[in-house]
């Protein structure tokens, strides 16, 4: 079975940072220290409006990290000119609003086609690999593989949304949905990551789905952080998902 590897969203240490304008807590810092914890991977969203991670965060983690950074971006012409600057090992697509809290919903893949199609290509020429973060369809699915991106990220929010206002029926087909797309993945050729609001519970479920190779962990991590300490948030969510996964068949 595949190795299921832990990618650290920091961006919320750089909404704490702004809150106070300054340059702490540094984001950069975090990822070095979510990295000697365990995490494989370091994920950071560029939004339009700079309202966490800025320019200058991005260049920095390029920079200072050994493992592989993750820049998640809105499909725009300024954002594909950074991303080719930057030059992350991986770039998620992902849909973008301004006024929104975060990421509501999977990208449009669908209708957007032709939208994401040039910067899926342009991306991957760069040697980027391309994440489409989706919903969990099979319309969405079949989409990212003509798309010819390497990666799907299934968007777990309705998920963990559904489990967190103790609504058990929704959640379970909701987790149907996932599990359903998960194993999709590997008929059209795609690499299957997913996140979004996971938390200790819902890393150890959805790590027991063979497929999924990574999970991307932001809110819930450094929220932990404020009372156990990033590396231990990071240590207890490592050792989640691994017990996950020893259920997986
Ligand atoms: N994956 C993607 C594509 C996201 O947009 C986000 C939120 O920025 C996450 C994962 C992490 O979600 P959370 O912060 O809820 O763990």
């Amino acid at each position: 079975m595949a190795e299921l590897r832990l990618g650290v969203n920091v961006d919320h240490v750089a909404t704490v940072r702004n809150a106070r304008g300054g340059a702490v807590p540094d984001p950069v810092r975090a990822a070095l220290l979510a990295i000697d914890a365990g995490a494989d991977g370091i994920t950071a969203h560029l939004r339009e409006d700079r309202r966490h991670i800025r320019d200058d965060d991005m260049r920095r983690l390029k920079a200072a990290i050994a493992k592989p950074l993750n820049f998640e971006m809105a499909a725009t012409e300024a954002m594909l000119d950074i991303a080719l600057r930057v030059r992350p090992r991986a770039c998620c697509l992902v849909p973008e609003n301004r006024t929104e809290r975060t990421t509501e919903g999977g990208l449009n893949v669908v209708g957007g086609f032709n939208h994401l199609k040039p910067f899926v290509a342009e991306l991957g020429r760069a040697g980027i690999r391309v994440s489409l973060f989706i919903e969990p369809s099979a319309e969405a699915l079949e989409a990212a593989a003509a798309l010819r991106a390497a990666v799907v990220e299934l968007h777990t929010g309705a998920w963990c949304d559904a489990l967190a206002r103790g609504e058990r029926e929704r959640g379970d087909h909701e987790f149907g949905r996932l599990r359903v797309a998960a194993a999709q993945t590997a008929s059209l050729g795609l690499e299957c990551h997913a996140g979004h609001g996971l938390d200790f519970d819902t890393a150890r479920t959805i790590a027991a789905l063979p497929q999924i190779v990574e999970l991307n962990i932001g809110h819930f991590l450094i929220g932990e952080a404020i009372f156990v300490g990033l590396a231990e948030s990071v240590r207890q969510m490592r050792a989640a998902m691994e017990e996950g996964r020893r259920q997986a068949k």
